[in-house]
């Protein structure tokens, strides 16, 4: 069957379908079974360059080469199956050009008069560019989570950089409060090692006096009165660096009604309260759970009331301070206390959560209440904490922490 037949009996010509053909912005061919041309429009011969003339009756084989045995595999699945196969890519290149261009065709069958499959449609959609576009975006893409990669890992260094620094200006904070009092204790140690050896001289030489017995006693006696003291000081100061990196080992996590906790706290420090002439106002509506640390949460709490105590009302003036804990947000619960207290400057507002910063030294505080405080909420409950002070006004510390705390906060 020459192909000019082929085209008689099978694609008739109608004006209408070859305007069609000849209008389409897609590609349009009409094959035989044996995958030959019997018509074409001029769009779809772009995938290889021949005329739409020296397609007609030749095969797809002939025509695009590189392309004939997917062809071949989608004609004949569709004579067995009837059924059409739609969506698939198809790339060519033309002859002399280097440039690769896709389609996306869609392949049905056309039936003849008694139901036989005579040909098949087929359509082809340029999507060239458009694949072009998802190229790039994919490589705009794959370059930004590269550069964020990278970024996470310049985070990761400057964070471990940052905890190392912080780690060194702890142990150097450390050593400076703890050098005083072991020193003073070493020194006084010294003192009374040699008066002993003295006074075990004259023993030893007989004839001891009363009044070289009553000096020794002095001596001692103000020797244990400074070592106690500072010894206690420096065991105080230990206490007070154990709570900076608290125990792992000893950490209790459970259910608990922050409600209960707070009235047990505010039991604790009625005392203090009264003797400074302070009110502590308390809300929180019981019912409340968190599975979380009820022992660092409460070294928060105990923390910042004893800020507001020690700090906010320097003149003994009388005062307030306010706890309020609600839930917040979808699990997350609020955590405020505020004073109407001195409040902070802008300086001491900068400065009050580093570790060993304090305005009363001298009245033996160590400066790290704060920075305690920070390192709980931020690590082991997994919140945040904001510090809102104005001079003369008060002091307000505002935590918002999970109910349910992370499983692998660091303290
Ligand atoms: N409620 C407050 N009102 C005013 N000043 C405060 C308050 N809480 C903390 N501060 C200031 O912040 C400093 C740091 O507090 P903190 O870290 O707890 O150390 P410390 O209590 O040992 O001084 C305090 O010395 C004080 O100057
Ligand atoms: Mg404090």
């Amino acid at each position: 069957m020459s192909s000019s037949v082929v085209r008689e009996v099978q694609f008739p010509k109608q004006p209408a379908l070859q305007l069609i053909y000849d209008t389409a912005p897609i590609g349009l061919a009409y094959l035989s079974p044996d995958c030959r041309y019997l018509q074409i429009n001029q769009r779809l011969t772009e995938i290889c360059g021949i005329s739409v003339e020296g397609h007609l009756g030749r095969t797809v084989r002939d025509c695009v080469p590189g392309l004939a045995s997917a062809v071949e595999d989608i004609v004949r699945s569709i004579m067995e199956s009837g059924e059409p196969v739609t969506g698939i890519e198809v790339y060519g290149q033309r002859p002399g050009h280097n440039d690769e261009r896709c389609w996306i065709t869609h392949w049905h069958p056309q039936r003849g008069p008694n139901g036989n499959i005579v040909g098949v449609n087929v359509a082809a959609e340029e999507i060239t560019d458009r694949k072009r576009h998802e190229r790039e975006l994919r490589s705009a893409r794959d370059t930004a989570e590269a550069a964020l990669r990278r970024l996470k890992e310049a985070q990761d260094s400057l964070v471990e950089a940052e905890k190392l620094a912080a780690l060194g200006r702890l142990v150097a904070g450390v050593s400076h409060e703890i050098n005083s009092p072991v020193g003073t204790s070493l020194t006084v140690a010294s003192v009374l090692e040699s008066k002993t050896a003295k006074f075990a001289a004259e023993v030893a030489r007989g004839g001891l006096k009363r009044s070289s017995l009553n000096e020794f006693l002095a001596v001692v006696k103000t020797a244990s009165t400074h070592l106690t003291g500072n010894l206690a000081r420096a065991a105080e100061l230990i206490q007070s660096f154990k709570q900076v990196a608290v125990d792992q080992g000893h950490l209790e996590r459970r259910t608990f009604d922050p409600s209960e906790l707070t009235q047990r706290l505010a039991a604790s420090l009625e005392p203090e309260l009264r003797k400074s002439g302070l009110t502590l106002n308390v809300e929180c509506l019981s019912g409340l759970t968190m599975n979380s640390y009820p022992g660092p949460c409460g070294q928060v709490l105990t923390n910042l009331l004893m800020n507001a105590i020690v700090h906010a009302f320097p003149d003994g003036k009388s005062g307030r301070i306010d706890l309020a804990i609600r839930a917040c947000g979808e699990g997350d619960i609020e955590i405020a206390v505020s004073d109407n207290g001195c409040g902070m400057s802008a300086d001491l507002r900068r400065q009050a959560f580093n570790p060993f910063f304090t305005t009363r030294r001298h009245e033996g505080n160590v400066g790290l209440g704060l920075h305690i405080v920070h390192n709980i909420v931020s690590g082991r409950l997994g919140g945040r904490i904001k510090l809102e002070s104005k001079p003369g006004v008060g002091t307000r510390i505002q935590m918002i922490v999970p109910r349910v705390a992370p499983e692998t906060g660091e303290a």
